[in-house]
């Protein structure tokens, strides 16, 4: 979608995976979905490092309303756990120099039940824009057939566009079309009318459920790698990193492979307390480098062997390419990687400057006949960046 957001691939954070539809803030008040979460969460963005190294977005997903609109056909915050409203919770989240983030749902419901927006898609757009809110996830439960979805989304980008032309504050669009459409998603039209979408299953705090969306990106079955690019971006789901599923090589290889993949980065997890290991991940410079790569070219796996190890590949601005190699499966121990450079498509004759991209430690320099070897660990990741020698 050309409305001139996401030019990179979105960062920021979002409530469900690791908050969920939490409505106990009698017992549980930390975590509740309530405005207090969204303030404590923005404060730890804004002074632990996260806002300044991108993530910008903070993102409320489903159980926000009341299970009813108001007398004006509006939807309502639940006032017991958003006393101030969504105006006053954007104007501080704004204070942080963040950016506020909504969520609703294209059909008569939502996924957890609360109001849907089919018929008040209208009053829905004006609503959140005269909210000042940044960017609105837009759900597909209960929304219908194909055409119900293709029209409810693209009719929804009309309403966002009129509204926010009015304030001036233009509203970042996340569908979820392909999610409901899957093999019969027209992605070119998606990626017209979208600045990201979800296409495949909910992300979860386990390696399987990471690795299986990898491999659904792996396998490009519908060709949505193709439409990736500045202002329109596949969405793979949240980053489950610092929550309490994936060992610290798997979150290396979760993070690692978002980057790769030119991927919306919303972490869903709690800033607040965080282990120290996972934190330096999500801040690590050189990664966040690749994943924001002017180009916004989305990775392609170019090889998956049996044992388990991948090679993906995602070109780069200043003639430069990411190189990963991934390690899918769990066998004990680690596993070398090993390749030409001519194998991998690199035939540049002067060859390749190679740079670890986690540490940023050059390796040297290669010709396309010389071979990369990388230690890999089970479920887990190398990564690195080769530079074409200009000649
Ligand atoms: C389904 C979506 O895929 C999730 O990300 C989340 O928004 C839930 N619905 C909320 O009900």
């Amino acid at each position: 979608l050309d409305n001139g957001l996401a030019r990179t691939p979105p960062m920021g954070w979002m409530q469900w995976q690791r908050f969920r539809c939490n409505l106990n803030c009698k017992d549980d008040p930390d975590n509740c979905i309530s405005e207090r979460l969204f303030m404590q969460i923005a404060d730890a963005m804004a002074s632990n490092g996260y806002r300044d190294a991108g993530y910008q977005y903070v993102s409320i997903d489903d159980c926000w309303m009341l299970p009813e609109r108001g007398p004006d056909g509006r939807l309502q915050p639940d006032p017991a756990r958003f006393p101030s409203g969504i105006k006053a919770l954007a104007d501080y989240i704004h204070s942080k120099g963040l950016r506020l983030g909504i969520y609703a749902d294209m059909g008569l419901h939502t996924c957890k039940l609360y109001p849907g927006s089919k018929f008040y898609l209208q009053t829905d757009a004006e609503t959140f824009a005269s909210w000042g809110v940044d960017m609105l996830k837009l759900d597909c439960c209960w929304a219908g057939g194909l055409e119900d979805l293709e029209t409810g989304y693209q009719v929804m980008e009309f309403f966002l566009n009129q509204s926010t032309r009015v304030t001036n504050r233009p509203i970042l669009y996340a569908c979820s079309w392909p999610a409901c459409s899957g093999s019969q998603t027209k992605y070119k039209l998606v990626a017209q009318h979208c600045n990201m979408w979800r296409n495949f299953v909910d992300i979860r705090d386990d390696w399987s459920y990471v690795y299986n969306t990898i491999d659904f990106y792996g396998n490009n079955t519908y060709g949505f790698r193709e439409v990736a690019g500045p202002g329109n971006w596949n969405d793979p789901d949240e980053l489950s990193i610092g929550n309490f599923g994936l060992s610290e090589d798997q979150e290396r290889a979760h993070f690692g492979m978002w980057c790769m993949m030119a991927s919306p980065m919303f972490m869903s997890n709690d800033v607040r307390h965080i282990r120290k290991s996972s934190q330096q991940l999500l801040l690590n410079k050189n990664l966040i480098a690749i994943n924001q790569d002017p180009l916004g070219i989305q990775a392609y796996r170019l090889s998956k062997s049996s044992n388990g190890m991948e090679t993906w590949i995602k070109p780069m601005s200043g003639s430069r390419y990411a190189i990963a190699a991934l390690l899918s499966n769990d066998y004990g121990s680690p596993v070398w990687f090993t390749s030409t450079l001519a194998d991998l498509g690199l035939n540049a004759t002067a060859g390749y400057r190679i740079t670890e991209a986690f540490e940023n430690q050059f390796m040297g320099k290669y010709l396309p006949s010389d071979t990369l070897r990388l230690l890999v660990n089970p479920t887990g990741i190398q990564i690195v960046v080769a530079e074409t020698i200009q000649q």
